[in-house]
């Protein structure tokens, strides 16, 4: 244990542990996949039950995730373990306020099961949450949904990267990577060089956690990793990205770059500045994958917008100016430049359409730049 409550993270630091929390729910829901198979009678995948044995002592059976679809887990023992060591009181910490709002504790109401819903009054709310486990807080203050959109956005680029990494990429960059850990959990050869950029604390607090992490759970992936503090409003990022350990960024290999969940704490300028700067850095062959919160007002996901300003006292920005797609055509990325929305990956992995996940809410764009 570092004591992540004691360490002071701003509030956009505080949202990689949020996107965390909900890949820790993600991770559940596989786990209970595998065990439901076991229980069922069905031939036990002996790797797949040897995969989750670190996770185990996390489990919770039961815990409110129903709206992750079973096709849509992914299983992140590293992430999920350096926030569960971590979190006795980590909702609290990110939200000190979550509670305050009587409408808001309505919110979650609605979602909870018969025996939660029992609790009326805030305070009991309150309590009740503070005293459940890490994982079934969680499960309690997510919001429907959205668990489901980060299950889609992970598992698409999971699968980026590891087709595009197998075939062309020895060099992989993750802006804003926040507490992710692909980079060790994806099978990634000891050819390829990977890159993460975030602000100084999370990167200050996410070097603390790997040592203890993958101590108790090696790393899959054989790559070298680098981890680097900046900014990336301005420009101070690319010399401390070429300059990152002995080996270096080389702009004359292809690339591929990721910004999953970053751009909206960027404004307009500021994203244009920094794909064009990335781009800037792309050889022939490299790719982009980028993740905007698409054509969505507050007036049309108005629960989105209170979580985001409950957890976060700030809110993220809604206001893109240009579809996906446009981001990366505007910057050399032209080739085969492909767009999803929520909905298109749903389709993708289950072969059906939700309407609640057609709604423009997040949008991608992968491309390659000729
Ligand atoms: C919602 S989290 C997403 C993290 C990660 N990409 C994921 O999906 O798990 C947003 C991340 O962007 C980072 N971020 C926001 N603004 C940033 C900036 N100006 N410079 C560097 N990182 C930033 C935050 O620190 C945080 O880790």
């Amino acid at each position: 244990m570092i004591g992540i409550n004691n360490i002071n993270l701003s509030s956009v630091g505080k949202t990689s542990l949020v996107v965390s929390m909900f890949r820790t729910l993600i991770s559940n829901k596989h786990v209970k996949n595998i065990l439901l198979k076991v229980e069922d009678g069905a031939e036990p995948n002996s790797s797949n039950l040897e995969q989750i044995q670190s996770y185990l002592p996390f489990y919770t059976l039961n815990p409110y995730i129903s709206d992750i679809p079973n096709e849509i887990t992914i299983f992140d023992p590293k992430e999920c373990q350096a926030i569960l060591w971590e979190s006795l009181d980590l909702v609290y910490f990110l939200a000190p306020d979550l509670f305050k709002s009587k409408n808001f504790v309505n919110l979650l109401q609605k979602h909870w099961s018969e025996y939660d819903r029992s609790k009326t009054n805030v305070d009991e709310v309150r309590q009740y949450i503070k005293n459940c486990p890490p994982l079934k807080a969680w499960s309690l203050v997510a919001i429907e949904n959205i668990s489901a959109r980060i299950a889609l956005r992970t598992m698409l680029i999971d699968d980026l990267i590891q087709s595009s990494i197998v075939g062309q990429f020895k060099q992989v960059v993750i802006l804003g990577s926040g507490l992710d850990s692909r980079l060790l959990r994806m099978p990634l050869g000891p050819d390829v060089v990977g890159y993460e950029v975030d602000l100084p604390e999370i990167i200050e607090l996410k070097k603390k956690l790997l040592p203890l992490i993958t101590k108790e759970c090696p790393p899959t992936s054989k790559s070298t990793n680098h981890y680097i503090g900046a900014d990336l409003k301005g420009d101070s990022w690319i010399e401390l990205l070429k300059s990152a350990g002995s080996s270096d960024f080389d702009s004359t290999k292809p690339t591929l770059w990721i910004m999953e969940g970053l751009l909206m704490y960027l404004s307009e300028d500021e994203t244009n500045n920094l794909i064009s700067n990335c781009s800037h850095l792309s050889s022939s062959g490299s790719t982009m994958v980028i993740q905007i919160i698409g054509h969505v007002d507050g007036e049309k996901d108005p629960q989105f917008r209170k979580l985001v300003k409950t957890l976060l006292h700030e809110d993220v920005r809604f206001d893109f100016k240009k579809a996906a797609g446009s981001y990366l055509k505007d910057n050399s990325f032209i080739s085969n430049v492909q767009v999803y929305n929520d909905n298109d990956i749903f389709f993708k992995y289950t072969g059906l359409n939700d309407p609640k996940l057609d709604d423009g809410w997040s949008q991608f764009a992968i491309g390659y730049k000729p």
